[in-house]
């Protein structure tokens, strides 16, 4: 969703601003703007659209300062517009802002009722002018921007600028992340790691009511109440070729190679194959999940999907009960939650509105929390008891692809962890299961090998406006995920059943206009989905199917066959999930879809 970037320092700062703002496009934008002081005024441009817009408008017009802010805003209150861009401009003030007031309305009309008026839609433009008449009273920069947060409630993350105070900006969080960058004699404001990794690697992670005062050479940190704390500084081992498309057409692509090297990272020191354990940080022994009444998974979207997997794979291996929710439903149906209770909140951003605000119900139920996650001191592991990272580096592409298959990884290692530690599978079963998953990568590269394949396949199926996924058991999880991605980047249409399921409605939908992508390794169900297959066939319609190497019987019944190695059940779906990445990436290609950033959708859904 939004981005944001801020720089203080020696520099021009209108690159800065810029590149920074390239780096959080990911993110999902509608517009942006940058704002910086010069010559005791501010100077702000802003465009709607692609960046390319701004960079444009600042050809034409440039501007340039040593202090700035910069945004890529994604519609909440106000239809994307270039007024409604960021940065919004009262007095000596221009502001940029991630979150929502939710008081925005009451402040309005108080602020009208003192003769303000206002030239946008949004609750930011509100929130400068507020800063303004604290100003007025005060002549402090961030004892007015102190003053005016302490009168708003609701999320945010902002950076000002004031023009009184060319050298400074001053940073606000709460409940919306936001970090300041050390540099050498420069510092940066960021929402995001991504939009400074090139300039710094030690960074302080504000913490929500965190107001920071940030110059070239100095960032004081105080709360809403004026009293300084201290924040350490953390250093960042992100690798910043993770945020770089190295030769590949689009990040999604370059991320679905990525994904052999990112699980052996997240094994990395957590898989004592010998011993049959897995090694999991202190904390996350200390929570002694495994020993709770039930556990209960929430998440959103893929990281969802991922949670299903991890119900099928923890009740199946450790014989615990899980409960799988999507974020949206749980934190409304009023959900049973006891002290008794596990509860595993599962993110790649670890910002996503509606699991945060899950967690902090769980919270307040006395449920034990574990967070697994890929955003390091995000706002959902620093709420959770332990974290188990995902060691996926950033994620760029708005499809999640190396994010799931990290994240599967870690419930894969928590479920054999728990098993181990309820004496649910033996030690040679341990042994087993982990000598298989340490294959995983090899089998993952030979997959991504049949990219070509794949392709092929996908420009025969170009034509269709509907596909149905099914899958059993383990991949069930999978055909959902496939649905998913084909949806978000393709715009087609996509739907997942279990396999088991299709008899009782779907199957009025087979025609030779309907391709079912199935996912039917050999495996306990493999039988029962060669009959569902055959229903399919029978009705004439179109399969293409994820099969074991060498399944003669099910690649005759299908179109197209993709074969994934005869290996362990638990390593299946992270095999067959890569081709289902690859369908939607070269079916999305074919067509000229915006792969990075398709539309309507943000990386990171950090609202309700
Ligand atoms: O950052 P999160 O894992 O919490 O995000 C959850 C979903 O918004 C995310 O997985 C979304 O569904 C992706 N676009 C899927 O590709």
């Amino acid at each position: 969703m939004c981005g944001i970037i801020g720089y203080v320092g020696p520099r021009d700062s209108v690159p800065i601003l810029l590149s920074g703002l390239s780096r959080l496009a990911y993110r999902g934008y509608d517009s942006a703007g940058i704002a910086v002081c010069h010559e005791g005024d501010i100077d702000c441009r802003r465009a709607h659209g692609k960046l390319e817009n701004l960079i444009e408008r600042l050809k034409h017009d440039p501007m340039r300062g040593r202090t700035g802010i910069g945004h890529t805003r994604w519609a909440t209150h106000g239809r994307p517009s270039e007024s409604n861009a960021h940065p919004q401009r009262f007095g000596k003030f221009a502001i940029v802002h991630n979150g929502i007031i939710e008081n925005f309305l009451d402040l309005r009309e108080e602020l009208r009722a003192h003769g303000h008026e206002f030239v946008s839609e949004t609750d930011t433009e509100i929130v400068a002018h507020l800063i303004s008449d604290c100003y007025d009273a005060t002549h402090d920069f961030a004892g007015a921007v102190r003053m005016a947060l302490r009168r708003v409630r609701g999320s945010y993350a902002i950076v000002a600028l004031c023009s009184d105070f060319p050298d400074e900006l001053v940073a606000a969080r709460n409940q919306c992340p936001l970090l300041v960058a050390v540099g050498e004699g420069e510092n940066f404001a960021a929402s995001d790691l991504a939009a400074v990794l090139a300039h710094s690697r030690q960074a302080i992670f504000l913490e929500d009511g965190d107001i920071a005062q940030i110059r070239a050479s100095s960032v004081v940190i105080t709360d809403l109440s004026g009293e300084h704390v201290e924040r350490k500084i953390q250093s960042i081992e992100w690798d910043i070729s993770a945020a770089e498309k190295q030769g590949y057409p689009h990040y999604m692509l370059k991320e679905i190679h990525e994904q052999p090297q990112k699980i052996t990272d997240t094994f990395r020191g957590r898989m004592l194959e010998a011993e049959g354990e897995v090694n999991l940080d202190e904390n996350i022994e200390k929570l002694h999940l495994e020993t709770c009444r039930r556990l209960q998974i929430v998440a959103c979207g893929t990281s969802y999907h991922a949670a299903l997997l991890g119900k099928y794979l923890i009740e199946q291996y450790a014989r615990i009960p899980v409960d799988v929710d999507v974020a949206s439903e749980y934190r409304y149906r009023q959900p049973i939650i006891t002290p008794d209770d596990g509860f595993i909140a599962i993110s790649q951003s670890g910002e996503t509105a509606d699991t945060y605000a899950c967690l902090k119900l769980a919270r307040q139920h006395g449920a034990k929390i574990l967070a697994i996650c890929n955003v390091m001191d995000s706002s959902i592991p620093r709420a959770a008891d332990a974290t188990f990272y995902t060691r996926a580096d950033p994620e760029i592409g708005v499809a999640s692809t190396k994010a799931f298959t990290t994240q599967l990884a870690s419930l894969t290692l928590l479920a054999i962890h728990f098993a181990r530690r309820k004496n649910a599978i033996d030690v040679a079963t341990a042994q087993r299961l982990l000598r298989a998953l340490r294959a995983v990568p090899q089998q993952m590269e030979r997959v991504l090998e049949q990219s070509d394949h794949v392709r092929a396949c996908a420009q025969k199926l170009l034509r269709a406006n509907s596909f149905l996924f099914l899958g059993r058991n383990l991949h069930y999880p999978i055909a959902l995920e496939g649905a998913l991605k084909l949806k978000e980047i393709t715009y087609i249409h996509a739907e997942a059943y279990p396999s088991g399921e299709m008899k009782h409605g779907p199957i009025a939908l087979i025609d030779d206009r309907l391709p079912v992508i199935v996912i039917a390794p050999k495996n306990p169900t493999y039988e029962k989905t060669l009959s569902n297959l055959q229903e399919v066939k029978a009705r004439g319609g179109r399969i293409i199917g994820i099969v074991t190497q060498d399944d003669d019987r099910l690649t005759r019944v299908c179109e197209s066959a993709f074969p994934i190695e005869d290996c362990e059940e638990i390593v299946q779906p992270f095999l067959s999930v890569l081709y289902l990445q690859l369908l939607a990436y070269h079916l999305a290609d074919l067509l000229g879809n915006d792969i990075d950033q398709p539309r309507n959708l943000a990386k990171s859904v950090t609202v309700e």
